[in-house]
């Protein structure tokens, strides 16, 4: 009898367990990297080699068009998933666009990035198997090159040829991703991809094959914290660097051609004559597209957008500025006076910051036009085109930057100070939003104020474009 009893608890308590395994998974990277331990642990008789576990999620997902046969091997064969984690990888993995701006086949990675999937397994695949002699090496095609020519051809820059950013239904069960504005053929969450497809491909290739796993792989870039020393203490391979690694692993000339290459490729792929015009010429037209790519993903930083921060609408109306501006200033929170290390952390500090300046002193919305976090992000305030309410009576001849934490005594991260110094300011001249010989300030030149801070106004002395008052 008891034996029975004991059977019976046990076939209720792994009913339970499996489903609880079957709960919905949501679009989030850790449930995604959660169905790739799945196909590893199912390919785990012929070993879980990164590049089989990849080929057979491509499988799964149909991705097999003639362009991607001309790179990777066939994945015709049928799908042989269980059918729970079959149906979720073809609707998780292949990106388009359902409807005008709701983005599929993306996911929202633990540092508040939006990320889709199609070019990261792509590139890491194409990596992989051109370690392989004789294999053609499709890594940038399959990644950028071919969107991007699709971003770059004539007639499809109405919309902005790049771009735009998004939001989730939900931070913590991401479900829906809507853009917000038109979708180009070429969103945020396209590039990150693409980077990230770039950056995972190289390591993984240049690691030994054996003990590899793409999940660890994968948690390692997307999931790992910081500790108190930000990003200047933290692993190079970790998702929030994906700009700049990205920026040093290629240059712009050796990407406009092989975005030439991926656009001649499609032509004869389609059986079409072959563009006319040399290809000197569709080079330099290429060239010419290129840059806004270049500005908008290897010049600007990650700026996280207020619907990911949580932020509450504007108060009022808000005035808008004219552009370009002469100033930028620098400021310190104060308080929050703790630097903070995490999306989750960041966003908290912003939204209570948010609350401060409108409930207790009465503004339309957050005073600063940008804030920077330790967490390699910068966070949109009132952004580009909106007069902000941080250094009174210049607000409409600047920009307000504040640093989260107290800089009196202790500096920022080098990371967060170079995203200002270099990035941010950068990002504003090249889009025109800043005079190319703009004044660098301290709140304290200006109002009778600490901000920023003795150790970071000592700090900004010494940076480029630093200025005195004008009187
Ligand atoms: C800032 O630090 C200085 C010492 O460098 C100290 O004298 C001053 O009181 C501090 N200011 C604030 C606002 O804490
Ligand atoms: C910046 O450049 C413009 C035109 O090039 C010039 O008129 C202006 O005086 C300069 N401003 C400063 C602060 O040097």
């Amino acid at each position: 009898m008891e034996t029975v009893w004991w059977k019976l608890t046990l076939a209720l308590l792994m009913l339970a367990v499996s489903t609880l395994a079957k709960a919905p998974r949501s679009c989030h990277m850790e449930d995604f990297i959660q169905a790739v331990k799945q196909v590893e642990d199912e390919e785990s008789g012929s070993g879980s080699e990164p590049a089989a576990v990849l080929r057979r999620l491509r499988r799964a997902a149909g991705l097999n068009d003639a362009f991607i046969q001309h790179f990777l091997p066939d994945a015709a064969l049928s799908p042989d998933l269980d059918a729970d984690l079959l149906g979720y990888v073809r609707t998780a993995v292949p990106h388009g666009l359902l409807g005008e701006t709701q983005e599929q086949g993306v996911v929202l990675t633990p540092d508040g990035t939006t990320v889709a999937l199609q070019p990261l397994l792509l590139g890491m695949e194409a990596r992989l198997l051109s370690r392989t002699p004789g294999r053609p090496r499709g890594l940038y095609q399959l990644t950028l090159a071919r969107d991007l020519g699709a971003a770059l051809r004539p007639g499809s820059a109405d919309a902005g040829r790049f771009g735009p950013d998004g939001c989730w239904d939900s931070l913590t069960s991401p479900r829906v991703f809507t853009l917000s504005g038109p979708a180009s053929p070429f969103t945020t969450a396209q590039a990150n991809g693409a980077m990230d497809g770039v950056v995972l491909g190289a390591e993984a290739s240049g690691r030994p094959a054996g003990p590899l796993r793409l999940s660890s792989l994968l948690t390692q870039y997307y999931c790992r914290g910081l500790d108190a020393r930000g990003l200047d203490g933290a692993p190079r391979l970790i998702s929030r660097r994906r700009r700049e690694i990205f920026r040093g692993m290629i240059l712009p000339p050796a990407l406009a051609r092989q975005v030439w290459r991926a656009t001649d490729l499609q032509e004869r792929l389609a059986g079409r004559p072959r563009t006319q015009g040399g290809k000197k010429k569709q080079l330099m037209v290429v060239k010419e597209g290129l840059r806004e790519f270049v500005h908008m993903f290897m010049d600007c930083p990650p700026i996280i957008p207020r619907c990911v921060w949580g932020a509450e609408p504007y108060r009022g109306t808000p005035t808008k500025l004219s552009l370009p501006l002469s100033f930028l200033f620098i400021h310190h929170t104060s308080t929050p006076s703790q630097p903070c290390l995490t999306l989750q952390q960041c966003s908290a500090d912003m939204r209570s910051m948010q609350r401060f300046h409108q409930d207790d002193r009465g503004w339309d919305d957050i005073g600063y036009s940008f804030v920077a976090g330790s967490d390699g992000h910068i966070y949109e305030g009132r952004g580009w085109h909106w007069q902000g309410a941080h250094t009174l009576g210049h607000n409409a001849v600047g920009f307000g930057v504040s640093f989260i934490g107290d800089y009196n005594a202790s500096l920022p991260t080098q990371h967060a100070m170079e995203l200002v110094r270099e990035r941010l300011a950068s990002c504003a001249v090249g889009g025109g939003r800043l005079v190319s010989n703009f004044t660098l300030q301290g709140h304290r030149q200006v109002v009778n104020t600490a901000c920023p801070g003795d150790a970071l106004y000592r700090e900004i002395q010494g940076w480029e474009h630093f200025g005195e008052v004008q009187k």
